[in-house]
């Protein structure tokens, strides 16, 4: 078990990819306390996880709150020692058709500023605990390509990206480790807006494999970016999307 004794926090818990990772960690003996908007949602977690799991709603755009869903995990748990940031929303529309404010804000708010709260409120803990530390945030294929439908969404990932290196950058005299992880095409409820789209089909064959990837694929690449073993992985973002950023869907009929 490679993450015996460690605590870690998570949002987006209750989310598809957020529910893999957090029974991965709990697999590898960690603690941890799951973070989402929903009640229902970490009421189930709780159920599921029994005492190695705590919960905590927190909404990642209001920066009290998650300063305050990190002291939660340290007065629970006694420690801290993995922050994963892994909160994150879509929306499926052409440029063209935005409304500057709505389209833009509602996704930033959650995917970038939720982002950079969490690192913040993680390194002033590390610093005031003393103790190394692993960041891991959840960016996505899309911080590094152009894709129709999800501008903000992608410029919020590239956000990340930077996010990730400039902070560990800064946090490295700290012995706090700052990595991202790159998910493609996961089978959750966030992917699942395509299939109301009618392009559930055609992004399946857009795979290299024809295939989704399944979260708990995500959670075994999440559970060794935070772990000992990825030690010398630190200001970069690993691409966990069967490479899907490595080709141009076929031409040929397959
Ligand atoms: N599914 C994919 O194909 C894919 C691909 C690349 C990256 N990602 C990223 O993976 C992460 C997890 O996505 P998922 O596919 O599991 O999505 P999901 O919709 O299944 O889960 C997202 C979770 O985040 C929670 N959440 C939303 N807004 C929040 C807020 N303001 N505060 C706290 N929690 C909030 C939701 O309640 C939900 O439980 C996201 O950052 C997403 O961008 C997903």
């Amino acid at each position: 078990m490679r993450l015996q004794e460690k605590v870690a926090v998570i949002t987006g818990a209750c989310g598809g990819i957020g529910h893999a990772i957090v029974s991965k960690l709990v697999a590898e003996g960690a603690r941890v306390l799951a973070a989402d908007l929903s009640q229902e949602g970490l009421s189930r977690l709780q159920e599921e996880f029994g005492d190695s799991v705590a919960t905590c709603i927190v909404n990642v755009t209001d920066y009290d709150q998650v300063a305050g869903m990190i002291q939660q995990a340290c007065d629970h748990f006694g420690r801290l020692d993995i922050v994963i940031n892994n909160a994150g929303i879509g929306s499926a529309k052409m440029l063209i058709d935005h409304d500057p404010v709505a389209d833009f804000d509602g996704v930033t708010a959650v995917n970038q500023k939720g982002v950079y709260y969490g690192i913040l409120a993680a390194a002033k803990k590390f610093k005031q605990l003393g103790t190394p530390g692993v960041i891991l945030n959840t960016s996505s294929v899309y911080g590094k390509m152009a894709s129709e439908m999800t501008f903000t969404y992608n410029v919020s990932k590239a956000a990340v990206d930077m996010m990730t290196k400039n902070a560990a950058l800064e946090l490295a005299p700290l012995n706090v480790r700052v990595c991202a992880i790159a998910p493609g095409r996961v089978d959750t409820p966030l992917l699942r807006q395509y299939e109301a789209l009618g392009l559930w089909e055609h992004i399946r064959r857009e795979q290299m494999r024809e295939t989704f990837t399944q979260p708990e694929e995500i959670a075994n690449v999440a559970a060794f970016l935070v772990s000992d073993e990825a030690n010398c992985i630190n200001g970069c973002t690993v691409d966990a999307g069967d490479g899907f950023t490595n080709f141009k869907y076929p031409l040929l009929q397959r």
